[in-house]
């Protein structure tokens, strides 16, 4: 049992969620209810923000909202003084909804259309990262036919390689994302964008993957970009005012998960980028990241009802719960690992290794392959730990089945942040056939 699991405990044994019993609020909410530990997010964002402030550095904080991207968070992200970054109009609009400050918004995606890139110009968002040619052709007229000016930044393909599973690799050459540094790209996109009296290019971007665990790729992505900023300011007269390195900080979902704290990665970052500008002699910049698992993912817990159990003699059973792919497609699409807990009984005896499977017709809808619990009964409440960043943000209505609500639980206090979908819901935008 990891460290997490095990603080989280009341004295009848009960799962504590920042104060409040895990039962409880299934009982309150129904299952499956995703509920977050709001203390944990503002904890690991002011973890981010301390250790730029210890180093004196000009920095932002940039929740990757695609972890979770609802109005709520949106509205605690700006509690915590953070910015926030999106992928699409439909996460713009729910930051606009949100009263989230404009300026604080970065807008991401290798292939944002016209209807979303002008979205971003009339709201005046704080800045556009520029992901492929196309793009820049587009923006730019959008900009003229608009008069406006817009920040914008460069999304640049390192060539680093992150440690972590191939799909969640996006640093290297070949990634559909970002302009390619090695082959020239990168300096063709500069030299457009430079040209372009409506784009005001402030820096340069690259995220190497995600659930990575080391520094190394990091340093080494660092390295390279304020190699590229000195280059850039020698030729073409530019200076980088921000390097922005993206997310990826790796989170313990299962014991033999191990990442650094997320202090070490910033400071490694940090660190490097000070030594780097200092040997090529250009201007510090300000050092932007985007951490969307790190800051969601450990708060998020994804609460569920046991139901039915099948025996499979010699192997392990398979014990049923209400939810599954529809609200975690992690496991079934990347083999992603969980861990689990009664959250009646945390600290209960382990009885048996079981297979947790999910209600959705499909043989893959399996969220845990192997978890050791006390043996469980029908309508006992299983906490899946860890759920918080791209779950609920990956969820669908396959089968039919409505999407979980959501709740946000600060100081034992539960406030409903998304509320359950109902059936109506799921026909509201049928049309009739006849
Ligand atoms: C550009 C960019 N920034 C940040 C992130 C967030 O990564 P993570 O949630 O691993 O921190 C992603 C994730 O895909 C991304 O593509």
């Amino acid at each position: 049992m990891n460290e997490q699991h095990t603080q989280q405990v009341n004295t009848t044994n009960h799962l504590i969620i920042d104060g409040a019993d895990a039962v409880d609020l299934a009982k309150t909410y129904g299952t499956p209810l995703i509920a977050y530990d709001v203390s944990a997010i503002r904890q690991q964002i002011r973890r981010f923000k301390k250790v730029f402030e210890s180093n004196h550095v000009a920095y932002a904080v940039s929740y990757a909202s695609k972890a979770f991207a609802t109005v709520g968070m949106f509205q605690l992200v700006n509690q915590e003084d953070a910015h926030i970054d999106v992928v699409s109009g439909g996460e713009l609009y729910t930051a606009i909804q949100a009263d989230f400050p404009m300026e604080k918004i970065s807008f991401h995606g290798n292939n944002k259309s016209r209807e979303e890139l002008e979205m971003a110009v009339d709201h005046h968002i704080g800045v556009i990262i520029l992901d492929n040619f196309h793009e820049i052709d587009l923006l730019s007229a959008i900009l003229e036919a608009k008069h406006e000016t817009v920040k914008v930044m460069l999304r640049l393909t390192p060539g680093v390689s992150a440690h972590t599973h191939k799909y969640d690799q996006t640093g290297q050459e070949d990634s559909k994302f970002g302009f390619d540094i090695r082959s020239g790209q990168a300096q063709q996109a500069l030299q457009k964008v430079l040209a372009d009296t409506h784009m005001d290019m402030i820096g340069i971007h690259a995220h190497i993957g995600s659930q990575i665990f080391k520094v190394n790729g990091f340093v080494l992505a660092a390295q390279k970009l304020v190699d590229l900023a000195a280059d850039w300011q020698t030729k073409f007269n530019f200076e980088t005012r921000v390097l922005n390195v993206g997310g990826g900080f790796g989170i313990r979902y299962t014991q033999e998960d191990d990442p650094i704290a997320p202090e070490q990665f910033v400071d490694a970052i940090v660190k490097t980028v000070q030594k780097q500008v200092s040997l090529r002699q250009i201007k510090m910049p300000a050092i932007w990241i985007e951490p969307g698992r790190s800051i969601a993912g450990p708060a998020g817990y994804s609460l569920y009802t046991v139901g039915s159990r099948k025996e499979v003699p010699g192997i392990r059973p398979y014990v049923t719960i209400d939810g599954g792919m529809g609200d975690n497609i992690r496991p079934a699409l990347y083999e992603a690992q969980y861990e689990a807990v009664l959250a009646d009984r945390v600290n209960a005896k382990p009885e048996e290794t079981v297979r947790i499977a999910g209600k959705y017709c499909e043989s893959g809808d399996i969220l845990i392959q192997k978890q050791a619990l006390p043996k469980s009964h029908s309508g006992e409440v299983l906490a899946l730990l860890a759920t918080g960043a791209y779950g609920y943000s990956m969820a669908s209505n396959y089968n039919r089945n409505p999407r979980p609500a959501v709740v946000f639980v600060e100081k034992g206090q539960a406030k409903l942040i998304v509320k359950r979908e109902s059936y109506q819901d799921l026909v509201s935008l049928d049309c009739s056939f006849v």
